[in-house]
């Protein structure tokens, strides 16, 4: 394989990671292009390759590699495909345009004998893809959660620990990076939504959409949730969780209320942490940063480094497995609202609801993960939020309190 065999899309956040491991560790003179959107822009170093999207002048199909890192997964998506299908090996982080096209991606990729490989989209620094795909392809998986998304739980790990509002809390994430200006598929669960579609594939072998999913995220949490959380020395974190529950696989990515024994409880401010549940290898925990350039460019280049040795994902479980997803499990949540006016139009969706306070604001519940999806533009538009419990053992915990609480009072 000669030099200059790289042709690098985007020069942001990520792809000056990329090039600064590039650099460091090999021969940064394989970079042979770098593409970047705008001419005007101001850059820390400007390497005599950068070139804008509209002086390409070097063709995709005379390179060897495609690494792509541009923020837009619709442009992205393009890229990503033409490449696939005149056989190139890419490298992606985008996880929206991985989620939204996974089982298109992996066709072109299979069709033309291309490679497609895309570690920094999940978790960052954490490895999970290619634990699940390599070292647990022939692992009974029964569950895999996590916090996905550093920007959410950075927010989260302010409010806890400090009295900010949770604007400032927001605010102060995207002053130091971690959020984007426009934070909806960060703190609206989207994002980890991605993450978690990307993992299904490889820990379940099943490809999903992210519309398939329920996805609640940040945005309704109040003090007062804080305040009930810290009461019980609980925490509230954005689990993604994707779990069997018989033979048949559920998804969701629900604000959470977790206790100290759940090993996501320790995962602080802008850090991710993965538990994977299989029933041989019994729990597993990985925590690491889960986004950032070079966290997230170290795992680029190990994908190059990959690539370079000719490795692919072999999705064994997408052959072997075919496992039907189920909307209708049963969930425990605490519902928090001003005004029990606005319960009216959605109490029907329950299973069960009981107040959980002598006010009548905070009620806990059970609800169909199907039914909670159908009422989660309510729940947005009432300013009611939601937690889900971790699991059933919280119930008596938080309902014996609150009886105490009364008997106090
Ligand atoms: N930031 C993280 O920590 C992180 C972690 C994991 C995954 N990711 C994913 O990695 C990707 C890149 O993220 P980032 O944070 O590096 O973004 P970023 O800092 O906003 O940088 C995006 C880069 O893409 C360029 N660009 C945009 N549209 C382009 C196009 N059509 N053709 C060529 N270049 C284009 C931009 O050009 P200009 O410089 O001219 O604006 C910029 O250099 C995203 O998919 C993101 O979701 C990010």
């Amino acid at each position: 394989m000669g030099t200059k065999n790289i042709k690098l899309y985007g020069f942001g956040v990520v792809g000056q990671g990329f090039q600064d491991y590039l650099a460091k560790n090999e021969n940064a003179e394989r970079l042979h292009t770098i593409i970047v959107k705008n001419d005007s822009k101001q850059r820390k170093a400007v390497p005599s390759i950068i070139e804008t999207t509209n002086e390409k002048t070097v063709l995709d199909k005379d390179m060897d590699v495609v690494v792509e890192l541009i923020s837009s997964a619709k442009e992205a998506y393009g890229l990503v495909a033409e490449n696939l299908e005149i056989g190139k090996r890419v490298i992606s982080a985008n996880k929206k345009l991985i989620a939204e096209n996974l089982a298109d991606l992996i066709q072109l990729e299979k069709e033309n004998n291309g490679t497609f490989l895309y570690e920094g989209a999940v978790c960052g620094s954490i490895p999970i893809i290619r634990v699940l795909n390599d070292l647990f392809a022939n692992e009974s998986i029964n569950a895999v959660k996590g916090i996905f998304n550093g920007s959410s739980n950075y927010i989260l790990s302010k409010l806890f620990n400090e009295e900010v509002s949770y604007n400032d809390a927001l605010l102060e994430a995207q002053k130091l990076g971690f959020a984007e200006a426009d934070p909806t598929s960060d703190v609206g669960g989207f994002d980890a939504l991605y993450k978690l579609i990307i993992i299904t594939a490889h820990a379940f072998g099943k490809i999903l959409k992210p519309e398939q999913v329920l996805n609640i995220g940040i945005e309704g949490i109040s003090k007062q949730d804080v305040e009930f959380a810290k009461q019980h020395g609980l925490k509230i974190k954005l689990i993604a969780k994707a779990e069997l529950v018989g033979h048949q696989l559920t998804l969701s990515v629900l604000p959470t209320l977790i206790s100290a024994n759940n090993d996501l409880f320790t995962v602080e401010n802008e850090f991710n942490g993965v538990v994977v549940e299989g029933k041989d290898i019994g729990s597993q925990f990985y925590k690491g940063k889960g986004a950032g350039s070079l966290p997230t460019g170290s795992v680029i280049y190990s994908d190059l480094k990959a690539i370079d040795r000719g490795y692919q994902y072999n999705y064994k479980k997408l052959a072997n497995e075919n496992y039907l997803v189920n909307n209708t499990n049963v969930i425990s949540v605490i519902l928090s609202t001003k005004d029990t006016y606005s319960l009216q139009d959605i109490e029907d969706e329950f299973v069960s609801l009981y107040p959980l306070d002598i006010y009548g604001k905070q009620f806990i519940g059970k609800i169909s993960l199907e039914n909670l999806a159908a009422i989660k533009f309510n729940l947005q538009k009432e300013k009611i939020s939601i937690l889900a419990l971790e699991n059933d053992n919280l119930i008596d915990e938080l309902t014996l309190a609150s009886v105490k609480e009364e008997v106090l009072v």
